[in-house]
């Protein structure tokens, strides 16, 4: 299955992917963790995407593109996967789909995750990522580790991701509005879009997900 996974910042798009793509067989595809783990090995990538996610701004498409092409390209996505925060505006949103038909296949659904601002806000506040993997996420009331402040997948320690401060936030609300909700509109027109609430339960989102992408396929 090859699904896109969107939804404003901190909706609990990573958190829904793990569970997804273990359930489906399929690999992760986050952007943003791949941004962030080319930031912590410092490399060129990292260097270019590093000004740009610390203001809370989309990093260049020219950056962004190549880096999902490439990643989507490796062999465990050949039968699939699950993009989390790829696209996020049209140009991407065209740049898939350019990716895509030159290997003759479409995406199957694309997974729209609705959340109201306020509650985007406290799940963002209280978030702790792991800084050995950013996809390792906990949340200081709603998802504690076992141990104050260190990972329980790897004993990574636990930080607050700098774009999580209450002025990024809302930077990145205003990117998520104007540049990445129009892709909505662009997947709905091809029949593709699935809006599921993403409130309650982590693992009652997780089955609310798995039953709207059963009934898209
Ligand atoms: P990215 O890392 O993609 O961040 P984002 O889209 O802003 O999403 P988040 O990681 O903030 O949230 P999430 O929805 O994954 O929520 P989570 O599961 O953690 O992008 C960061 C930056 O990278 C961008 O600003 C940009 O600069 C750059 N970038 C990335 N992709 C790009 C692209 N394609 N083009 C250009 N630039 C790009 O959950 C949040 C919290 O809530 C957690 O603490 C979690 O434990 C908790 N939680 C989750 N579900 C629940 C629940 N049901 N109940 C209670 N708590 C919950
Ligand atoms: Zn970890």
């Amino acid at each position: 299955m090859r699904i896109v996974l969107v939804g404003p910042p901190g909706a609990g798009k990573g958190t829904q992917a793990a569970y997804l793509a273990k359930n489906l067989s399929i690999p992760h595809i986050s952007t943003g963790d791949l941004f962030r783990a080319n930031i912590s090995q410092g490399t060129p990538l990292g260097k270019q995407a590093q000004e740009f996610m610390k203001a809370g701004e989309l990093v260049p498409d020219e950056v962004t593109v190549g880096m999902a092409k490439d990643r989507m390209s490796q062999a465990d996505a050949a039968e699939g996967f699950l993009l989390d925060g790829f696209p996020r505006n049209l140009d991407q949103a065209k740049a898939l789909d350019e990716i895509l038909a030159a290997q003759d296949i479409t995406l199957d659904g694309v997974l729209d995750l609705e959340v109201p601002e306020d509650e985007v806000v406290k799940r963002i506040a209280g978030r702790r990522t792991c800084r050995s993997n950013s996809a390792h996420t906990y949340h200081v009331e709603y998802k504690k580790p076992k141990t104050d402040g260190v990972c329980d997948e790897c004993g990574g320690e636990l930080y607050q991701r700098e774009d999580d401060r209450e002025e990024t936030v809302r930077k990145r609300l205003e990117v998520y509005h104007r540049e990445t909700e129009p892709i909505i509109d662009y997947y709905r027109g091809q029949g593709l879009v699935v809006t599921i609430s993403a409130l309650g339960k982590v693992a009652e989102v997780t089955e609310r997900a798995m039953a709207a992408l059963d009934r898209q396929a």
